[in-house]
């Protein structure tokens, strides 16, 4: 592949996925669609500067003709553009239908008209549901998701795997667990944590603070994706997951001795809606074809903190208009 397009390469993970394929392949030219939405931040990106490998361009995975021009002479696709946070589809779900649903239908239309050979769609661990007990669900297992952000990202994968059947297009998925490292907007928990307790503000734990994750740094989540689309077959799916499952209060309590920060900090509040009990999946297919994590979790956790630390001119302007969001979803599930 000489040329690719990426979606939401503005994003958390899509500019680490930028940045990682640019280093590892010296023979790859990005063409990154990402709409900016609250979400994206060209900031993650100021590396690239001067970087003629590298083109940028502001647009909306829903304007097929925006799509067709962004995707004009590239011969792959990876496709990370999505509306990402569970809370905001409790809230209002539309969004999460219109780009992640309606927008990938875009992008496999024009991808099926431009002849790509290779379509790599970033799908999540959420798509199976909760699992209960000590087990791990497998790319086969059946889709259980419970959410409208988990539905709107099942229904993206099994229409994009839906393409490979009925248009010949030579489509993967991959389904990656939660994901962690610097310049993570601060709504999800681990950056939300982490600049609550900067700046001596309660950590809101949802419920008991008993729910599982596993940890995956987005590095290595990045070199998965892009394991798969190099070493993968066309209509399979690779679950990417690392070996660090931590229930949310020790995950909180870790995170609070790193940063040196009293306990009394952690807030329980009011259970998220349907809130997962525990995401698991097993990821040895991709392991099989070579790909390992590199990150030691303490390690890549603490140096994400600090990146924190040294970085709050980055997270403490998204917190003031973040303030806005946080103040109207508690506001809108007070009470319940
Ligand atoms: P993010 O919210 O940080 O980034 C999403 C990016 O997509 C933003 O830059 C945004 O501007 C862009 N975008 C949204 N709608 C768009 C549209 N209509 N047109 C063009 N661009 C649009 O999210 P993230 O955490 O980096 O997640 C990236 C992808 O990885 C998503 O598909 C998500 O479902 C998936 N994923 C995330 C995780 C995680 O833990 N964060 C884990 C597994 C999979
Ligand atoms: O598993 C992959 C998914 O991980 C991705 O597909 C999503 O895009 C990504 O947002 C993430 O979803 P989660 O809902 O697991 O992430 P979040 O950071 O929102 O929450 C992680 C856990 O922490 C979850 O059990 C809810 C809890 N939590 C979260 C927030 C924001 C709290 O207890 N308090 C909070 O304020």
């Amino acid at each position: 592949m000489k040329k690719a397009l990426v979606t939401g390469g503005a994003g958390f993970i899509g500019s680490f996925f930028v940045k990682v394929w640019l280093k590892e392949d010296s023979r790859i030219s990005i063409v990154n669609l990402d709409k900016l939405t609250y979400s994206g931040d060209l900031s993650r990106l100021s590396e690239l500067q001067g970087n003629s490998r590298h083109s940028f361009i502001k647009g909306d995975i829903c304007d097929p003709k925006t799509v067709r021009k962004a995707m004009q002479g590239c011969d792959g696709v990876v496709h990370l553009a999505a509306e990402s946070h569970v809370d905001r589809s409790l809230l209002d779900a539309k969004a999460f239908f219109d780009s992640n649903v309606y927008g990938t239908y875009v992008l496999l239309e024009e991808a099926r008209r431009a002849g790509v050979e290779r379509f790599v769609l970033v799908s999540t661990d959420e798509v199976y549901g909760s699992r209960s007990g000590k087990g791990y669900f497998k790319e086969k297992d059946i889709l259980n998701p419970s959410s409208p952000y988990s539905v709107s990202k099942a229904a993206a994968d099994l229409l994009a795997l839906s393409y490979v059947g009925t248009h010949h297009l030579p489509v993967l998925v991959t389904r990656g667990a939660n994901t962690y490292g610097p310049y993570q907007y601060p709504e999800k928990v681990i950056p939300l944590f982490t600049t609550n307790a900067l700046t001596g503000q309660k950590l809101p734990l949802y419920g008991d603070g008993r729910q599982i994750r596993n940890w995956l740094y987005v590095e290595d989540h990045c070199r998965g994706i892009l394991h798969a689309l190099k070493k993968g077959k066309t209509g399979e799916v690779y679950n990417i997951s690392s070996k660090t499952e931590l229930e949310n209060i020790d995950l909180t309590k870790k995170l609070l001795k790193i940063l040196d920060k009293p306990e009394n900090l952690i807030h329980h509040v009011t259970d998220r809606l349907g809130h997962d009990r525990r995401y698991a999946i097993d990821s040895s297919k991709l392991r099989s074809l070579g790909w390992s994590e590199k990150a030691k979790f303490d390690t890549a956790f603490r140096d994400t903190l600090l990146w924190y630390c040294r970085n709050e001119k980055w997270w403490k302007a998204i917190k003031e208009k973040q303030e806005g969001f946080t103040k109207f979803y508690k506001k809108a599930y007070a009470g319940r």
